[in-house]
């Protein structure tokens, strides 16, 4: 673990000298995983846990910031990289949409995961899928749906409403090249890698599983940052 955090601390030290300065946005870091690898057992594995963030994730984040490194994006925050190019070169398109997503990714599972959301965030659902199982269905959809590999994804829209989609590869909504943008508020990862020493090819009983684990309270402060982006966007 200690070894982890001194990874950790020299990845964050090494984006922060060649960024000079944080001002453009977050520095680039690589998060620890805020639970254990078996805390979302049984619905996903503790192996896969493992795998997953240590090799999979550092695997991105490692090759991001070589692919970053000593050009005009070291200063600039990931959210501005990815919406920002027409065209991202493929190293950071893959690494950096690869990074977005996975830390985004474990910060809307939890070990007390599970039913449905509360509030606005509920009542926004209601209002843009009618209800709560419809959103589901067509989010199970998107996920089933998505061929190869890919991601899930439940968006706010630039009007502050909801919308599903799913995105190829490392793909994300916040990129140009997506069918449709949007602030992703949460996301399910369809890679094989994500599911298969648990589930195998049965990719449906890993997006059924996923739902036991949603952490609807970090999704709903999403959904309130969003909002409160597009609010200061819009003119008076
Ligand atoms: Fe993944």
């Amino acid at each position: 673990m200690k070894s982890k955090l001194k990874k950790t601390a020299q990845a964050f030290l090494v984006i922060m000298m060649a960024a000079g300065t944080a001002a453009a946005g977050e520095p680039l870091e690589f998060k620890p995983l805020p639970y254990a690898f078996d805390a979302l057992e049984p619905h996903i594995d503790a192996r896969t846990m493992e795998i997953h963030y240590t090799r999979h994730h550092q695997a991105y984040f490692n090759n991001l910031l070589k692919a970053v490194e000593g050009t005009e994006m070291a200063g600039r925050s990931l959210e501005d990289i990815l919406a920002s190019a027409d065209a991202l070169p493929a190293a950071v398109r893959n690494n950096g949409g690869g990074h977005w997503n996975h830390t985004m990714f474990w910060q809307v599972m939890s070990p007390e995961g599970g039913g449905e959301p509360e509030g606005a965030l509920a009542e926004q659902i209601i209002r843009d899928f009618g209800s709560f199982a419809e959103f589901q269905k067509k989010f199970n959809e998107a996920a089933a749906t998505r061929f190869g590999s890919g991601w899930a994804w439940l968006c706010v829209a630039e009007d502050g409403s909801l919308f599903v989609i799913s995105t190829p590869n490392q793909d994300n909504p916040l990129m140009k090249a997506a069918d449709r943008r949007g602030t992703p508020i949460l996301g399910l990862d369809v890679w094989e890698h994500a599911y298969y020493l648990k589930y195998q090819n049965l990719r449906a009983s890993y997006i059924e599983a996923f739902w036991n684990v949603v952490n609807w309270p970090e999704v709903a402060s999403r959904y309130a940052a969003a909002g409160q982006k597009s609010e200061s966007l819009s003119p008076d």
